[in-house]
């Protein structure tokens, strides 16, 4: 294990230094603004601690502005209103374009400001965004409505519905995939016409930001997308918006809650993706190397900071000391360093709360007497949010470690015996975003999956997705579905229309 804080800047862009050069500002009704109140915070390098620059800080007045853009830019006769679904497709076709075309710039901006690799930044978080506008864009001219024939004696109808925008969309996300995230409420939203304010995570808030620049550019028309940085009261401040009309939120189920709760103000509709707390379930009769390769991908993507890892190993007691093995040497090998080294193969979490969270909880399973088979409770290097991948073996179902979400790269590992008690153990949760099955026998693996209470079941593979997925949770972990052809559902209201033929 090593770890390299190298001299991030040494290596950046020109377009990247010069973006940190000078303070960011609100975009507010197609204009960068500083905030009524002159606040500002600083986003920090998670590899340094190191401040990056300095970033306006929306309060409730910038709220309000943005909301009044945002409704300014939504109404009738507005150049939005009236573009056509072919002039919105082909617009975030172009986004999609623009964003391939500053891949390294987005993805060196990702990685200073959230901790990770630059290369799965750009792999993976920017290389995403952008086919998730093309994706969309096929999309925006295929928001259809159904005839549906009426029973009517002697009379003649034509009834038919409509898929109409929702209004102004607040979307509030967190810091594991700050662009992306920033992507999944954006793009859906303008997709179907609704006109957006977006809160990126304090954390991260510098990719939503440049991402801001690029709508300005490829022609997307003042105050259909507003990006109003801040922390939870500026979210609040969205939440509690009379003029808000949809809340999209990512991010923990306990703020999920506190948005549900405020959002009835005005009713307004909800989508939410919460936290997550992913059985992997491996039988005997898997493929064994796979499983392992599975399970560390799992658990360890995104330096464990992400909502559908496979947090919760449970294992078939004749292959556990096995998987146990494969899984440690595998966790042990892990470099973790600096996301600008290219030998690095795990950065830092994103912040110091993270850090202190994710540490605390391997010290909690210690004290609880859980064993730490690889990894430790210990900071790596002096500075930076360094986290050694870790698995805990010797646990219990009511073991903190088990039962929470701690979103950083820690494994719990557990034996089971038989299927039926594997089930039952692994829906013990008031999580259900994801679960995943290994087995060769595809009549175990099928039914197993279909047992499992969860928006997304991975059968012999983890973390395989596409843009034409759709992905949500069951139970605590939200409400609604992203992305596919569902996912342009909770952004429109459907219309029924009847009409008599006289
Ligand atoms: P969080 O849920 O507090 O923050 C997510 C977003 O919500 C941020 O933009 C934040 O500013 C905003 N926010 C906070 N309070 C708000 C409020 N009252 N009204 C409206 N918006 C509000 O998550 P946080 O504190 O960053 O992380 C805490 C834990 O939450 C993590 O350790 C992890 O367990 C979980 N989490 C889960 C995520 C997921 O994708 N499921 C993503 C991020 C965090
Ligand atoms: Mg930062």
């Amino acid at each position: 294990m090593t770890t390299t804080v190298s001299n991030d800047t040494a290596s950046l862009l020109p377009s990247v230094s010069s973006f940190l050069s000078s303070p960011r500002q609100l975009l507010i009704d197609g204009e960068w603004v500083d905030a009524q109140d002159g606040r500002t915070f600083a986003t920090l390098n998670p590899a340094t601690e190191e401040e990056l620059v300095q970033v306006a800080q929306g309060s409730a007045a910038d709220v309000d502005r943005a909301v009044a853009a945002a409704r300014r830019a939504f109404e009738a006769g507005s150049p939005w209103a009236r573009m056509t679904p072919r002039e919105r497709s082909h617009l975030l076709w172009r986004i999609g374009d623009l964003v391939e075309a500053h891949a390294d710039e987005l993805a060196q901006l990702e990685a200073l400001d959230n901790g990770k690799r630059v290369e799965a930044a750009r792999d993976g978080d920017v290389a995403t965004t952008a086919e998730l506008f093309r994706y969309f864009a096929g999309w925006a001219t295929k928001i259809e409505g159904t005839t549906i024939p009426m029973s009517v004696p002697d009379r003649d109808f034509h009834a038919y519905t409509r898929r109409e925008p929702i209004g102004v969309v607040a979307g509030i996300v967190p810091w594991n995939f700050p662009l992306l995230m920033a992507a999944f409420k954006i793009i859906p939203a303008i997709t179907a016409g609704n006109t957006v304010i977006l809160k990126p995570a304090e954390q991260t808030p510098l990719t939503a930001l440049r991402l801001g620049e690029l709508l300005l550019e490829a022609g997307v028309p003042a105050g259909v997308v507003n990006v109003v940085p801040g922390f939870g009261d500026t979210g609040a401040a969205l939440v509690d918006h009379h003029g808000v009309d949809k809340v999209a939120f990512t991010g923990s189920t306990e703020v999920g809650k506190k948005i549900a709760a405020a959002a009835s103000g005005n009713l307004k509709k909800v989508s939410l993706e919460l936290g997550g707390k992913a059985p992997n379930i491996i039988f005997d009769d898997a493929d064994i190397d796979a499983a392992i390769a599975g399970a560390v991908l799992g658990g360890y993507f995104n330096e464990g900071q992400c909502c559908v890892n496979g947090s919760r190993l449970y294992v078939h007691r004749a292959v556990f000391d096995e998987v146990v093995e494969g899984v440690a040497n595998a966790a042990r090998a892990i470099r973790v360093g600096s996301g600008f080294d290219p030998s690095t193969d795990m950065g830092p979490l994103v912040s110091q709360e993270q850090h202190e969270k994710v540490l605390g909880y391997i010290r909690s399973a210690l004290a609880d007497g859980a064993e730490v088979t690889a990894g430790s409770a210990d900071r790596v290097g002096e500075r930076g949010y360094f986290v050694q991948p870790t698995l805990i073996t010797s646990v219990t179902e009511d073991m903190a470690v088990q039962t929470d979400e701690i979103f950083g790269p820690v494994v719990t590992a557990i034996p089971f015996d038989s299927e039926d008690e594997v089930v039952a153990a692994a829906n013990n949760t008031v999580y259900g975003l994801a679960a995943g099955v290994w087995s060769k026998d595809i009549g175990r693996a099928h039914r197993v999956g279909g047992r499992l209470r969860a928006g997304t079941v991975w059968l012999n593979t983890w973390h395989a997705d596409d843009v034409t997925l759709p992905r949500g949770g069951f139970k605590q972990s939200g409400w609604g579905r992203e992305l596919g052809a569902f996912g342009l559902d909770d952004y429109t209201e459907l219309k029924t229309v009847i009409a008599e033929l006289r």
